[in-house]
């Protein structure tokens, strides 16, 4: 049984990366995994402010929600990692909340796999390349993690588009389904 925890970072109203988040946040539950869902809209996340007093004490000074939401990763055994792209690149949210998750470079964490999934209005296979490599450079931090892929979800303009999308839907549950 792995713990996996799934970060969604759209701050939109019907988020196309955010429903392809839970189905497979649907899939990887059929399975005997124990599967969490954040979305980090609801969450207050500041900016890391680079005092590194995180490499000391293994915990930020800033109080807001990343006290709870770095312990939540601090137990996963795999991380996946919700992202509209926008200018080729991953959300200002999710860097944000990337950037804060510096204590646990001191931390014994558990985490060994990490995946994106992303949606963009681009249907192309360079569209999300970016978000990619900025999610390999925070792996490559934690050398006991691997990235293990990306799933994309492109031709997504609108909110709720990717209800018109069913093979996107069904691809993205199968994507999780094999999170074993
Ligand atoms: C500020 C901004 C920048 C965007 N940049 C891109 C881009 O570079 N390439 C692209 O294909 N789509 C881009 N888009 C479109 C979004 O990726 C697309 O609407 C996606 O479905 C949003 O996902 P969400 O519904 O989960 O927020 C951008 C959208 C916004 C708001």
């Amino acid at each position: 049984m792995k713990n996996i925890l799934i970060i969604s970072s759209s701050l939109r109203a019907g988020s196309n990366s955010e429903r392809i988040a839970l189905e497979v946040k649907k899939g990887a539950s059929e399975g005997p995994n124990n599967v969490l869902f954040v979305s980090l809209k609801d969450q207050k996340i500041n900016f890391c402010r680079g005092c590194l007093k995180c490499q000391k004490k293994g915990e930020c000074i800033i109080a807001d929600d990343m006290k709870a939401l770095t312990e939540q990763m601090l137990n996963a055994d795999t991380i996946v990692f919700s992202t509209p792209i926008y200018y080729y690149e991953m959300s200002g949210l999710l860097k944000t909340f990337l950037d804060r998750c510096n204590p646990l470079y001191i931390q014994d964490y558990r985490f060994r796999e990490v995946y994106l999934l992303t949606a963009s209005a681009e249907n192309t296979d360079t569209v999300y390349q970016n978000a990619q490599n900025g999610i390999q450079g925070f792996v490559d931090c934690f050398p006991k993690a691997r990235f293990m892929g990306v799933f994309s979800g492109g031709g997504l303009t609108n909110p709720n588009e990717i209800k018109n999308h069913e093979e996107l839907l069904t691809r993205a549950y199968e994507f999780g389904k094999k999170m074993k």
